[in-house]
Protein backbone atom coordinates (compact mmCIF):
# COMPACT_ATOMS: atom_id res chain seq x y z
CA UNK A 1 0.00 0.00 0.00
CA UNK A 2 1.16 3.27 -1.05
CA UNK A 3 1.77 5.93 1.88
CA UNK A 4 0.87 9.33 1.37
CA UNK A 5 2.70 12.00 3.71
CA UNK A 6 1.20 15.80 3.95
CA UNK A 7 3.95 18.14 4.51
CA UNK A 8 2.56 20.47 6.93
CA UNK A 9 5.46 23.10 7.24
CA UNK A 10 9.24 22.48 7.58
CA UNK A 11 10.00 20.64 10.58
CA UNK A 12 13.81 21.13 12.24
CA UNK A 13 15.78 18.05 12.70
CA UNK A 14 18.74 18.50 15.34
CA UNK A 15 20.93 15.23 14.64
CA UNK A 16 22.57 14.79 18.11
CA UNK A 17 26.30 14.69 16.87
CA UNK A 18 28.64 12.30 18.90
CA UNK A 19 32.43 12.76 18.98
CA UNK A 20 35.10 9.86 18.05
CA UNK A 21 38.98 10.76 18.20
CA UNK A 22 41.26 7.84 17.49
CA UNK A 23 44.69 7.59 17.48
CA UNK A 24 46.77 5.74 14.51
CA UNK A 25 49.34 3.39 15.37
CA UNK A 26 51.73 1.19 12.55
CA UNK A 27 51.76 1.96 8.63
CA UNK A 28 50.19 3.97 5.89
CA UNK A 29 47.15 1.08 5.42
CA UNK A 30 46.49 2.21 9.21
CA UNK A 31 46.10 5.37 8.50
CA UNK A 32 44.06 5.29 5.42
CA UNK A 33 41.71 2.75 7.53
CA UNK A 34 41.17 5.23 9.99
CA UNK A 35 39.92 7.48 7.35
CA UNK A 36 37.65 4.67 6.34
CA UNK A 37 36.37 4.04 9.98
CA UNK A 38 35.75 7.97 10.40
CA UNK A 39 33.17 7.52 7.08
CA UNK A 40 31.64 4.64 8.65
CA UNK A 41 31.05 6.39 11.95
CA UNK A 42 29.96 9.45 10.17
CA UNK A 43 26.63 7.17 9.23
CA UNK A 44 26.48 5.57 13.01
CA UNK A 45 26.39 9.80 13.98
CA UNK A 46 29.85 10.49 15.22
CA UNK A 47 31.91 13.55 14.26
CA UNK A 48 35.59 13.63 14.24
CA UNK A 49 37.49 15.30 17.01
CA UNK A 50 41.06 15.72 17.94
CA UNK A 51 40.62 16.20 21.31
CA UNK A 52 40.28 12.94 23.67
CA UNK A 53 38.86 14.42 26.50
CA UNK A 54 35.60 15.58 24.76
CA UNK A 55 35.25 12.55 22.37
CA UNK A 56 32.20 9.86 23.47
CA UNK A 57 34.23 7.14 21.63
CA UNK A 58 38.16 6.92 21.65
CA UNK A 59 40.00 4.71 19.87
CA UNK A 60 43.50 2.83 19.34
CA UNK A 61 43.95 2.07 16.15
CA UNK A 62 46.77 -0.21 16.50
CA UNK A 63 49.47 -2.22 15.02
CA UNK A 64 51.50 -5.57 15.83
CA UNK A 65 54.09 -5.36 13.93
CA UNK A 66 56.91 -5.65 16.51
CA UNK A 67 56.50 -5.85 20.33
CA UNK A 68 57.36 -2.32 21.27
CA UNK A 69 54.54 -1.51 18.77
CA UNK A 70 52.18 -3.36 21.14
CA UNK A 71 53.60 -2.42 24.43
CA UNK A 72 53.40 1.45 22.92
CA UNK A 73 49.60 1.07 22.78
CA UNK A 74 49.01 -0.55 26.62
CA UNK A 75 50.27 2.55 27.76
CA UNK A 76 48.00 4.42 25.46
CA UNK A 77 45.19 2.64 27.11
CA UNK A 78 46.19 3.20 30.85
CA UNK A 79 46.09 7.05 29.53
CA UNK A 80 42.64 6.45 27.66
CA UNK A 81 41.17 5.18 30.98
CA UNK A 82 41.98 8.24 32.70
CA UNK A 83 41.63 10.88 30.20
CA UNK A 84 38.38 10.08 28.88
CA UNK A 85 34.95 11.90 29.83
CA UNK A 86 32.36 9.77 31.84
CA UNK A 87 30.68 7.23 29.45
CA UNK A 88 33.21 7.34 26.72
CA UNK A 89 34.01 4.04 25.25
CA UNK A 90 37.31 2.60 24.76
CA UNK A 91 38.32 0.89 21.14
CA UNK A 92 40.69 -1.13 20.40
CA UNK A 93 40.74 -1.68 16.83
CA UNK A 94 43.32 -3.04 13.71
CA UNK A 95 46.23 -5.35 13.80
CA UNK A 96 46.35 -5.88 17.53
CA UNK A 97 42.49 -6.10 18.02
CA UNK A 98 43.06 -8.82 15.86
CA UNK A 99 45.78 -10.46 16.96
CA UNK A 100 44.38 -10.22 20.95
CA UNK A 101 41.20 -10.80 20.34
CA UNK A 102 39.20 -10.91 23.69
CA UNK A 103 42.52 -10.80 25.72
CA UNK A 104 42.13 -6.94 25.50
CA UNK A 105 38.19 -7.37 26.52
CA UNK A 106 39.89 -9.49 29.32
CA UNK A 107 41.98 -6.94 30.63
CA UNK A 108 38.84 -4.61 31.57
CA UNK A 109 39.87 -1.66 30.43
CA UNK A 110 38.09 -1.64 26.94
CA UNK A 111 34.98 -1.28 25.85
CA UNK A 112 35.46 -2.15 21.89
CA UNK A 113 37.35 -4.88 20.12
CA UNK A 114 37.28 -4.64 16.18
CA UNK A 115 39.31 -6.11 13.52
CA UNK A 116 40.75 -4.81 10.00
CA UNK A 117 37.76 -6.35 8.17
CA UNK A 118 34.65 -5.67 10.74
CA UNK A 119 34.78 -1.81 10.26
CA UNK A 120 31.66 -2.03 8.29
CA UNK A 121 30.05 -3.16 11.17
CA UNK A 122 30.99 -0.44 13.19
CA UNK A 123 27.75 0.76 14.05
CA UNK A 124 25.70 -1.68 14.57
CA UNK A 125 28.57 -2.82 17.78
CA UNK A 126 28.16 1.09 18.83
CA UNK A 127 24.33 0.64 19.10
CA UNK A 128 24.86 -2.71 21.11
CA UNK A 129 27.40 -1.42 23.49
CA UNK A 130 26.68 -0.85 27.06
CA UNK A 131 29.26 -0.63 29.75
CA UNK A 132 28.59 -3.98 31.05
CA UNK A 133 28.32 -5.32 27.73
CA UNK A 134 31.26 -4.78 25.65
CA UNK A 135 31.90 -5.63 21.93
CA UNK A 136 34.05 -7.72 19.75
CA UNK A 137 34.03 -8.37 16.15
CA UNK A 138 37.14 -10.05 14.38
CA UNK A 139 36.15 -11.59 11.87
CA UNK A 140 38.16 -12.08 8.42
CA UNK A 141 37.13 -11.69 5.28
CA UNK A 142 37.79 -12.66 1.93
CA UNK A 143 36.06 -10.27 0.15
CA UNK A 144 36.38 -7.06 2.04
CA UNK A 145 38.04 -4.08 0.17
CA UNK A 146 35.54 -1.16 1.65
CA UNK A 147 36.40 -0.02 -2.33
CA UNK A 148 32.51 1.64 -2.12
CA UNK A 149 33.63 3.83 1.28
CA UNK A 150 34.82 7.47 0.61
CA UNK A 151 37.22 7.72 3.37
CA UNK A 152 37.14 10.88 5.41
CA UNK A 153 40.93 12.64 4.44
CA UNK A 154 43.05 12.99 7.83
CA UNK A 155 46.29 14.74 6.20
CA UNK A 156 46.30 17.92 7.14
CA UNK A 157 47.59 19.17 3.98
CA UNK A 158 45.14 18.37 1.63
CA UNK A 159 48.04 17.63 -1.09
CA UNK A 160 49.20 13.68 -0.61
CA UNK A 161 46.28 11.23 -0.22
CA UNK A 162 47.08 7.34 0.79
CA UNK A 163 44.46 4.95 -1.17
CA UNK A 164 44.42 1.45 -0.29
CA UNK A 165 44.14 -0.39 -3.64
CA UNK A 166 44.38 -4.42 -1.80
CA UNK A 167 44.28 -5.99 1.52
CA UNK A 168 45.75 -8.65 3.55
CA UNK A 169 48.61 -10.76 2.48
CA UNK A 170 49.22 -13.82 1.16
CA UNK A 171 53.63 -14.24 1.80
CA UNK A 172 54.20 -15.96 4.86
CA UNK A 173 57.47 -14.33 5.46
CA UNK A 174 58.40 -16.26 8.86
CA UNK A 175 58.90 -13.49 10.91
CA UNK A 176 55.64 -11.11 9.93
CA UNK A 177 52.27 -11.17 11.91
CA UNK A 178 50.49 -9.21 8.74
CA UNK A 179 49.03 -12.27 7.21
CA UNK A 180 47.96 -13.51 10.69
CA UNK A 181 46.01 -9.74 11.65
CA UNK A 182 44.94 -8.67 7.92
CA UNK A 183 44.23 -12.03 6.27
CA UNK A 184 43.96 -13.20 2.84
CA UNK A 185 45.25 -10.74 0.08
CA UNK A 186 42.68 -9.25 -2.18
CA UNK A 187 43.16 -6.55 -4.71
CA UNK A 188 39.86 -4.16 -5.11
CA UNK A 189 38.43 -2.92 -8.28
CA UNK A 190 40.29 -0.68 -10.09
CA UNK A 191 37.51 1.77 -11.35
CA UNK A 192 37.19 2.39 -7.41
CA UNK A 193 40.38 3.29 -7.18
CA UNK A 194 40.73 5.78 -10.22
CA UNK A 195 37.15 7.12 -8.84
CA UNK A 196 38.78 7.63 -5.30
CA UNK A 197 41.84 9.24 -6.71
CA UNK A 198 39.92 11.65 -9.52
CA UNK A 199 37.90 12.36 -6.88
CA UNK A 200 40.70 13.83 -4.18
CA UNK A 201 42.30 15.35 -7.63
CA UNK A 202 39.03 17.32 -8.18
CA UNK A 203 39.32 18.12 -4.69
CA UNK A 204 43.01 19.81 -5.02
CA UNK A 205 44.99 16.94 -4.14
CA UNK A 206 48.18 16.68 -6.37
CA UNK A 207 49.65 13.11 -5.35
CA UNK A 208 48.26 10.05 -4.71
CA UNK A 209 50.01 7.10 -2.64
CA UNK A 210 48.68 3.50 -4.23
CA UNK A 211 49.21 0.99 -0.82
CA UNK A 212 49.21 -2.44 -0.49
CA UNK A 213 51.56 -4.84 1.68
CA UNK A 214 52.53 -6.39 -1.69
CA UNK A 215 51.24 -4.27 -4.28
CA UNK A 216 53.36 -6.18 -6.98
CA UNK A 217 50.79 -8.77 -6.58
CA UNK A 218 47.44 -6.51 -7.39
CA UNK A 219 45.26 -8.48 -9.65
CA UNK A 220 41.88 -7.89 -10.54
CA UNK A 221 39.75 -10.00 -12.90
CA UNK A 222 36.51 -9.59 -14.01
CA UNK A 223 34.53 -11.10 -17.05
CA UNK A 224 35.45 -8.56 -18.82
CA UNK A 225 38.66 -7.62 -17.80
CA UNK A 226 42.40 -8.48 -16.16
CA UNK A 227 44.25 -5.80 -14.46
CA UNK A 228 47.43 -5.87 -12.95
CA UNK A 229 49.85 -3.34 -11.30
CA UNK A 230 51.37 -2.25 -14.02
CA UNK A 231 47.86 -1.42 -15.41
CA UNK A 232 46.46 0.14 -12.34
CA UNK A 233 49.07 2.63 -12.56
CA UNK A 234 48.83 3.47 -16.06
CA UNK A 235 45.27 4.02 -14.81
CA UNK A 236 45.87 6.11 -12.25
CA UNK A 237 48.79 8.35 -13.76
CA UNK A 238 46.00 8.82 -16.93
CA UNK A 239 43.83 10.77 -14.79
CA UNK A 240 46.12 13.90 -15.31
CA UNK A 241 49.78 14.47 -15.57
CA UNK A 242 49.81 17.08 -12.25
CA UNK A 243 48.60 13.98 -10.19
CA UNK A 244 51.94 12.59 -9.08
CA UNK A 245 51.11 8.55 -8.19
CA UNK A 246 53.33 6.77 -5.32
CA UNK A 247 53.12 3.64 -4.46
CA UNK A 248 54.17 1.07 -1.87
CA UNK A 249 54.94 -1.62 -0.66
CA UNK A 250 57.23 -3.23 -3.78
CA UNK A 251 58.18 -6.79 -3.11
CA UNK A 252 61.43 -7.86 -4.29
CA UNK A 253 59.76 -11.61 -5.82
CA UNK A 254 57.33 -9.83 -7.44
CA UNK A 255 58.28 -6.11 -9.07
CA UNK A 256 58.25 -7.28 -12.99
CA UNK A 257 59.99 -5.72 -15.98
CA UNK A 258 56.64 -4.46 -17.08
CA UNK A 259 55.60 -2.18 -13.42
CA UNK A 260 59.62 -0.89 -13.71
CA UNK A 261 59.26 0.10 -17.16
CA UNK A 262 55.43 1.62 -17.00
CA UNK A 263 57.17 3.55 -14.11
CA UNK A 264 60.17 4.51 -16.39
CA UNK A 265 57.62 5.23 -19.68
CA UNK A 266 55.25 7.56 -17.32
CA UNK A 267 56.28 10.99 -16.29
CA UNK A 268 54.25 11.43 -13.65
CA UNK A 269 54.72 7.91 -11.82
CA UNK A 270 57.70 8.73 -9.32
CA UNK A 271 60.73 7.50 -10.02
CA UNK A 272 61.10 5.62 -5.96
CA UNK A 273 60.69 2.80 -5.17
CA UNK A 274 60.54 1.36 -1.67
CA UNK A 275 62.10 -2.28 -1.56
CA UNK A 276 62.17 -4.28 1.52
CA UNK A 277 65.54 -6.27 1.67
CA UNK A 278 65.43 -7.69 4.93
CA UNK A 279 68.85 -9.15 4.99
CA UNK A 280 71.17 -9.22 2.27
CA UNK A 281 72.20 -13.12 3.15
CA UNK A 282 70.82 -15.78 1.21
CA UNK A 283 70.72 -18.21 3.96
CA UNK A 284 68.80 -15.84 6.00
CA UNK A 285 66.53 -15.02 3.38
CA UNK A 286 65.42 -18.49 2.97
CA UNK A 287 64.82 -19.02 6.42
CA UNK A 288 62.70 -15.74 6.24
CA UNK A 289 61.21 -17.31 3.59
CA UNK A 290 61.35 -14.53 0.99
CA UNK A 291 61.34 -16.28 -1.74
CA UNK A 292 64.41 -14.32 -3.36
CA UNK A 293 68.11 -14.39 -2.86
CA UNK A 294 70.90 -11.82 -2.74
CA UNK A 295 71.49 -12.26 -6.25
CA UNK A 296 68.25 -11.99 -7.33
CA UNK A 297 67.22 -8.75 -5.05
CA UNK A 298 70.58 -7.16 -6.98
CA UNK A 299 69.25 -8.12 -10.41
CA UNK A 300 66.30 -6.09 -9.70
CA UNK A 301 67.93 -3.17 -8.26
CA UNK A 302 70.14 -3.26 -11.73
CA UNK A 303 67.27 -3.54 -13.61
CA UNK A 304 65.53 -0.22 -11.67
CA UNK A 305 68.46 1.01 -12.21
CA UNK A 306 69.77 0.63 -16.10
CA UNK A 307 65.94 1.99 -16.91
CA UNK A 308 65.58 5.21 -14.46
CA UNK A 309 69.02 6.04 -12.83
CA UNK A 310 67.38 8.32 -11.24
CA UNK A 311 65.39 6.18 -9.47
CA UNK A 312 65.56 6.64 -5.56
CA UNK A 313 65.63 3.00 -3.65
CA UNK A 314 64.55 2.46 0.01
CA UNK A 315 64.29 -0.55 2.10
CA UNK A 316 63.43 -2.38 5.35
CA UNK A 317 66.44 -4.42 6.78
CA UNK A 318 65.87 -6.87 10.07
CA UNK A 319 68.73 -7.32 11.99
CA UNK A 320 69.45 -10.33 14.43
CA UNK A 321 66.80 -12.96 12.79
CA UNK A 322 67.06 -16.24 14.14
CA UNK A 323 70.44 -17.78 13.73
CA UNK A 324 71.85 -15.09 11.85
CA UNK A 325 75.45 -14.80 11.94
CA UNK A 326 78.10 -12.69 12.23
CA UNK A 327 78.70 -13.99 8.44
CA UNK A 328 75.45 -13.08 7.52
CA UNK A 329 75.51 -9.60 8.96
CA UNK A 330 78.33 -8.70 7.25
CA UNK A 331 76.37 -10.03 4.59
CA UNK A 332 73.50 -7.45 4.88
CA UNK A 333 76.58 -4.39 5.50
CA UNK A 334 77.68 -5.92 2.39
CA UNK A 335 74.27 -4.98 0.39
CA UNK A 336 73.75 -1.69 2.05
CA UNK A 337 76.75 -1.06 0.85
CA UNK A 338 76.39 -2.31 -2.52
CA UNK A 339 73.73 -0.82 -3.20
CA UNK A 340 73.55 2.71 -1.65
CA UNK A 341 69.98 3.31 -0.41
CA UNK A 342 69.20 6.97 0.17
CA UNK A 343 66.91 5.61 3.35
CA UNK A 344 66.30 2.76 5.32
CA UNK A 345 63.55 1.42 7.58
CA UNK A 346 65.72 -0.82 10.01
CA UNK A 347 64.55 -2.97 13.04
CA UNK A 348 65.66 -5.33 15.80
CA UNK A 349 64.00 -8.95 15.13
CA UNK A 350 61.26 -8.87 17.60
CA UNK A 351 59.87 -12.64 18.41
CA UNK A 352 55.93 -12.25 17.32
CA UNK A 353 53.65 -15.13 18.90
CA UNK A 354 52.27 -17.54 16.20
CA UNK A 355 54.19 -16.83 13.19
CA UNK A 356 56.41 -19.15 11.64
CA UNK A 357 59.65 -18.91 13.25
CA UNK A 358 58.19 -18.03 16.47
CA UNK A 359 56.62 -22.23 16.38
CA UNK A 360 59.48 -23.39 14.71
CA UNK A 361 62.87 -21.59 15.39
CA UNK A 362 65.00 -19.99 18.23
CA UNK A 363 65.02 -16.50 18.63
CA UNK A 364 68.75 -17.02 19.50
CA UNK A 365 70.14 -14.07 18.55
CA UNK A 366 71.01 -12.14 21.94
CA UNK A 367 69.23 -8.56 22.17
CA UNK A 368 72.90 -7.08 22.76
CA UNK A 369 74.05 -8.69 19.92
CA UNK A 370 70.87 -7.45 17.77
CA UNK A 371 71.56 -3.79 18.99
CA UNK A 372 74.71 -3.62 18.44
CA UNK A 373 74.54 -5.46 14.79
CA UNK A 374 71.19 -2.63 14.27
CA UNK A 375 73.76 0.38 15.10
CA UNK A 376 76.19 -1.00 12.95
CA UNK A 377 73.64 -1.11 9.72
CA UNK A 378 72.18 1.71 10.80
CA UNK A 379 75.85 4.02 11.23
CA UNK A 380 76.51 2.59 7.54
CA UNK A 381 73.20 3.56 6.14
CA UNK A 382 73.63 7.48 7.83
CA UNK A 383 76.82 7.57 5.49
CA UNK A 384 75.45 6.14 3.06
CA UNK A 385 72.16 8.27 2.92
CA UNK A 386 74.37 11.70 2.93
CA UNK A 387 76.63 10.18 0.09
CA UNK A 388 73.34 9.50 -2.15
CA UNK A 389 72.16 12.60 -1.38
CA UNK A 390 75.73 14.67 -1.86
CA UNK A 391 74.88 12.85 -5.46
CA UNK A 392 72.24 15.04 -6.04
CA UNK A 393 74.17 17.88 -5.61
CA UNK A 394 74.21 20.01 -8.94
CA UNK A 395 71.11 18.27 -10.34
CA UNK A 396 67.80 19.91 -11.15
CA UNK A 397 64.52 18.35 -9.85
CA UNK A 398 60.77 19.19 -9.89
CA UNK A 399 59.44 19.22 -6.60
CA UNK A 400 55.68 19.44 -5.66
CA UNK A 401 54.94 22.62 -3.34
CA UNK A 402 54.19 21.29 0.24
CA UNK A 403 54.33 24.77 2.40
CA UNK A 404 56.64 26.50 4.48
CA UNK A 405 59.62 24.43 5.79
CA UNK A 406 59.23 23.38 9.55
CA UNK A 407 62.73 24.72 10.52
CA UNK A 408 62.40 28.28 8.58
CA UNK A 409 58.49 29.07 8.05
CA UNK A 410 60.55 31.69 5.18
CA UNK A 411 61.48 28.54 2.95
CA UNK A 412 59.36 25.83 1.12
CA UNK A 413 59.38 22.16 1.50
CA UNK A 414 58.42 20.00 -1.02
CA UNK A 415 59.49 16.09 -2.22
CA UNK A 416 61.34 15.46 -5.60
CA UNK A 417 60.07 12.76 -7.94
CA UNK A 418 62.43 10.62 -6.32
CA UNK A 419 61.00 11.30 -3.00
CA UNK A 420 63.88 13.36 -0.98
CA UNK A 421 62.74 16.41 0.40
CA UNK A 422 63.74 19.59 -0.90
CA UNK A 423 63.78 22.85 0.34
CA UNK A 424 63.96 26.21 -1.05
CA UNK A 425 63.26 30.05 -0.99
CA UNK A 426 59.62 30.59 -0.83
CA UNK A 427 59.38 33.14 -3.95
CA UNK A 428 55.89 33.79 -5.35
CA UNK A 429 55.38 29.92 -5.02
CA UNK A 430 51.79 28.10 -3.35
CA UNK A 431 50.89 25.16 -1.88
CA UNK A 432 50.30 22.42 -5.07
CA UNK A 433 52.55 24.35 -7.29
CA UNK A 434 55.23 22.49 -10.02
CA UNK A 435 58.21 24.16 -9.52
CA UNK A 436 61.82 23.02 -10.61
CA UNK A 437 64.79 23.83 -8.40
CA UNK A 438 68.78 23.00 -8.53
CA UNK A 439 70.07 21.39 -5.95
CA UNK A 440 72.77 23.28 -4.13
CA UNK A 441 73.77 21.30 -0.63
CA UNK A 442 72.48 18.50 1.23
CA UNK A 443 71.99 17.24 4.78
CA UNK A 444 71.69 13.67 4.82
CA UNK A 445 67.88 13.85 4.82
CA UNK A 446 67.12 17.07 2.87
CA UNK A 447 68.21 18.68 -0.43
CA UNK A 448 69.05 22.41 -0.03
CA UNK A 449 67.67 24.20 -3.35
CA UNK A 450 67.62 27.31 -5.50
N1 LIG B 1 54.79 -5.93 3.28
C1 LIG B 1 56.01 -5.30 3.46
C2 LIG B 1 56.37 -4.96 4.88
C3 LIG B 1 55.36 -4.86 5.93
S1 LIG B 1 55.90 -4.78 7.58
C4 LIG B 1 57.10 -6.18 2.91
O1 LIG B 1 56.91 -7.33 2.66
O2 LIG B 1 58.20 -5.71 2.78
C5 LIG B 1 57.09 -3.50 7.58
C6 LIG B 1 58.46 -3.93 7.98
O3 LIG B 1 58.50 -4.31 9.35
C7 LIG B 1 58.99 -5.13 7.26
O4 LIG B 1 59.50 -4.82 6.00
C8 LIG B 1 60.07 -5.64 8.18
O5 LIG B 1 61.32 -5.05 7.91
C9 LIG B 1 59.59 -5.18 9.55
N2 LIG B 1 59.15 -6.32 10.36
C10 LIG B 1 58.12 -7.15 10.12
N3 LIG B 1 58.05 -8.10 11.09
C11 LIG B 1 59.07 -7.86 11.96
C12 LIG B 1 59.53 -8.50 13.14
N4 LIG B 1 58.93 -9.58 13.63
N5 LIG B 1 60.61 -7.96 13.78
C13 LIG B 1 61.23 -6.87 13.27
N6 LIG B 1 60.84 -6.24 12.16
C14 LIG B 1 59.76 -6.72 11.50
FE1 LIG C 1 54.65 -9.51 6.13
FE2 LIG C 1 55.96 -10.68 4.17
FE3 LIG C 1 53.40 -10.02 3.83
FE4 LIG C 1 55.27 -8.12 3.94
S1 LIG C 1 55.08 -9.70 2.37
S2 LIG C 1 53.31 -8.15 5.02
S3 LIG C 1 56.70 -8.94 5.42
S4 LIG C 1 54.19 -11.56 5.26
FE1 LIG D 1 51.28 -2.93 11.75
FE2 LIG D 1 49.16 -4.12 10.86
FE3 LIG D 1 50.39 -2.35 9.36
S1 LIG D 1 50.74 -5.07 12.07
S2 LIG D 1 52.51 -2.60 9.98
S3 LIG D 1 49.38 -1.96 11.26
S4 LIG D 1 49.35 -4.18 8.67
Amino acid sequence: MAKSVVCQGEIAIFVLMKKAYIETYGCQMNVNDTEVIFAILEKAGYGRTEIMEEADLVMANTCSIRDNAEQRIWGRLDVFNSKRKPGAYIGIVGCMAERLKDKLLDTGKVDLVVGPDAYRRLPRLLEAITPDNPQMDVLLSREETYADITPVRTDRNGLSAFISIMRGCNNVCSYCVVPYTRGAERSRDPHTIVREACDVFNKGYREVTLLGQNVDSYLWKSEEETVDFADLLKMVAAISPLLRVRFQTSHPKDISDKVIETIAATPNICKHIHLPVQSGSTRMLELMRRKYSREWYLERVAKIRSVMPECGITTDVIAGFCTETEQDHRQTLSLFEEVGFYWAFMFAYSDRPGTLANRTMKDDVPPEVKNRRLKEIIDLQNRKSLEEYRKMIGKTVIVLVEGPSKRNPEEFCGRASNNMMCVFPAGELRKGDYTEVTVTDCTSATLICK
